[in-house]
């Protein structure tokens, strides 16, 4: 059982008058289950991946050195080599480098090619990662599939944890199954089973009931391939999904409309954050538990078509990044990928982000990194966004497993967010995590406010704060994690850990964030 316990929330804003509330520690909502360390994991876009990571022989160090830091923190990430460019992604046995993009002139994308060196740049990942082998179903071809399979079991079948076939199915023209569920099912059941007797048959083989199934978006489209959709449809009859998977993208910039609305109070309304978790992903993810099988976010972030400038790079992104993960942690998601990857033009003939104007890959600006300097983003480096990850990494450690905290009264919801986590056992509350997610931007006349917790007397805590100077900062080197920025991927500065001042008074200031840890 959970101990019951107050928090007293004083909202203490200059000139405002101050509301004195208590955070009830007992859960809002269901505990979650005990989180995995592959809990934070990550979708890369396959024609991208050597600007993140390099060549087998030259690894990209900024990236690995990211990693490297989640891992330091005890996470294990799963790397799923995912997304649109995995629908024309092909294995060529002769080619020398790991990836080869054929674009138009424009920067499009019509298929990328990767050698045996793609697979062999799995050797530099930290210890113990292990990897989404994606195959493209988007050229209907049972033969570019298969050999993609066969390429990653021969060069890492010890790190391959999952197998996905084509990404985004709702995206395919609409001639391929003509909005039938059933045809959909049955020509994904028909590659897999052909997969698996390459790779030794159909009960015995590597990929045998290793499948990610669904890969599909919220979006509406004629053809109903979420889990909700395929589990009538049967396809698990035959055993062969590992984990449904499912994209969340709540927000876009791929037309205008949509991008009016990808702006800073709205992807950090956390109201809607839960609406769009209870209305677009729960109802599919409820029906996998009630099938006692897992899910995950196979891939999202908070803007599609690679993101916002002044939005997705800045710190928002981060108290977004952090929000997000802890919703679908509370829903239990055993992992969520948060992905990374450029601009890709095939995507949308509207959309606001484009390409370098030689054609050189534009960055998406929701990436944890610019991984290279590059014509359209400028010198490499780490986003604001990245100390989110170690945030969640830290609060969901050693299993713990977290539920939602009801919003203490005199704050509102859409702007507060508060989980406790207990222990694996689930006996002992062990953290809180709490992000103030009111706004507080650069320039602003008007103090900043803060939400002032009580923790009153005898509860001894140590306390890590992810903070910016404001919401909408852009620079790395000054939004930090306990004390410490990560802009070129070393930590500089101490870990700053505070202890509860005597009165047990915990200060959140407007658009910041807090991990408390019991001792
Ligand atoms: C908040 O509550 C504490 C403890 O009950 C009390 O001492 C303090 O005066 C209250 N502050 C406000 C502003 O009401
Ligand atoms: C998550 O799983 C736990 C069991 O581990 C269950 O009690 C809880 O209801 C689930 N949460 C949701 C939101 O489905
Ligand atoms: C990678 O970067 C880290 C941190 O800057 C440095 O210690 C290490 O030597 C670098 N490794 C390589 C191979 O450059
Ligand atoms: C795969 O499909 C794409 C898009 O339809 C096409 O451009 C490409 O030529 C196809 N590749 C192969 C090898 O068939
Ligand atoms: C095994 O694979 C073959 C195709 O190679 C397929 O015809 C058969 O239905 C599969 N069996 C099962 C049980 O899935
Ligand atoms: C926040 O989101 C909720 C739920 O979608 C919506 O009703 C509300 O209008 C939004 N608030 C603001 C200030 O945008
Ligand atoms: C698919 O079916 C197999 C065999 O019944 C089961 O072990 C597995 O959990 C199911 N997968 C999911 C995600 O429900
Ligand atoms: C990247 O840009 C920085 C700053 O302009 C420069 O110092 C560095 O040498 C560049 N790196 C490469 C690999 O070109």
């Amino acid at each position: 059982m959970i101990t019951s316990m107050k928090i007293t929330a004083a909202s203490l804003l200059a000139g405002a008058s101050a509301v004195n509330t208590s955070l009830s520690l007992v859960p809002a909502s269901s505990v979650s289950q005990s989180h995995v360390p592959q809990f934070v994991s990550y979708s890369f876009e396959p024609a991208f991946w050597v600007e993140f990571f390099g060549e087998p022989d030259a690894p990209r160090n900024l990236t690995y050195t990211l990693l490297n830091h989640l891992h330091e923190r005890g996470a294990r990430p799963i790397i799923r080599a995912g997304g649109i460019t995995m629908d024309s992604m092909i294995f060529d046995p002769s080619q020398k480098t790991s990836v080869v993009r054929t674009e138009n002139s424009k920067g499009g994308i019509y298929r990328t090619t990767i050698g045996p060196a793609f697979y062999r740049s799995w050797d530099n990942f930290p210890e113990g990662t292990t990897f989404v082998s994606t195959l493209n179903f988007g050229n209907n071809s049972v033969p570019i599939a298969r050999d993609l399979a066969l390429a990653s079991y021969n060069l890492q079948k010890d790190k391959i944890i999952h197998y996905e076939l084509g990404n985004e199915p709702t995206n395919y023209p609409t001639s391929r199954w003509q909005g039938s569920t059933k045809a959909y099912v049955d020509q994904w059941l028909s590659f897999v089973n052909q997969i698996n007797s390459a790779l030794g048959g159909n009960r015995t083989g590597h990929s045998s009931g290793k499948w990610w199934a669904s890969s599909a978006t919220t979006d509406i489209t004629p053809l109903k391939v979420r889990p909700a959709d395929l589990i009538p449809a049967g396809i698990n009859n035959t055993g062969q999904v590992s984990q449904y998977s499912i994209h969340s993208y709540a927000f876009a910039t791929c037309e205008p409309a949509r991008e009016r609305l990808a702006t800073i109070p709205n992807i950090l309304n956390h109201t809607d954050l839960l609406r769009y978790a209870d209305d677009e992903i729960y109802p599919s993810a409820k029906l996998t538990m009630q099938q006692k099988g897992e899910w995950v976010i196979g891939e999202f972030n908070s803007i599609a078509c690679s993101g916002k400038p002044g939005v997705s790079d800045s710190f928002a992104q981060a108290l977004w990044t952090a929000d997000v993960e802890l919703i679908y942690a509370v829903r239990n998601a055993t992992s969520v990928h948060l992905h990374q990857g450029a601009t890709l033009v095939f995507q949308s003939n509207q959309q606001l982000n484009t390409p370098g104007d030689d054609g050189t890959p534009g960055f998406s600006s929701y990436s944890l990194l610019y991984p290279i300097n590059s014509t359209k983003r400028g010198e490499a480096r780490v986003l604001p966004v990245f100390v989110s990850q170690l945030l969640v990494v830290e609060a969901l450690s050693d299993g713990g497993r977290i539920a939602a905290l009801k919003t203490p009264r005199g704050v509102a919801e859409r702007e507060f967010s508060a989980y406790v986590i207990v222990d694996a056992a689930g006996t002992r509350v062990t953290k809180i995590v709490a992000l103030n997610l009111k706004l507080y931007y650069a320039g602003q006349q008007k103090q900043r406010g803060e939400v002032v917790l009580d923790l009153g007397a005898h509860r001894g805590a140590t306390v890590k704060r992810m903070t910016a100077p404001s919401v909408d900062e852009k620079d790395a080197a000054k939004v930090t994690w306990a004390g410490q920025s990560f802009k070129n991927g070393v930590a500089v500065g101490q870990v700053a850990e505070e202890s509860l001042e005597a009165r047990g008074k915990l200060s959140v200031r407007d658009s910041e964030a807090v991990l408390l840890t019991f001792e």
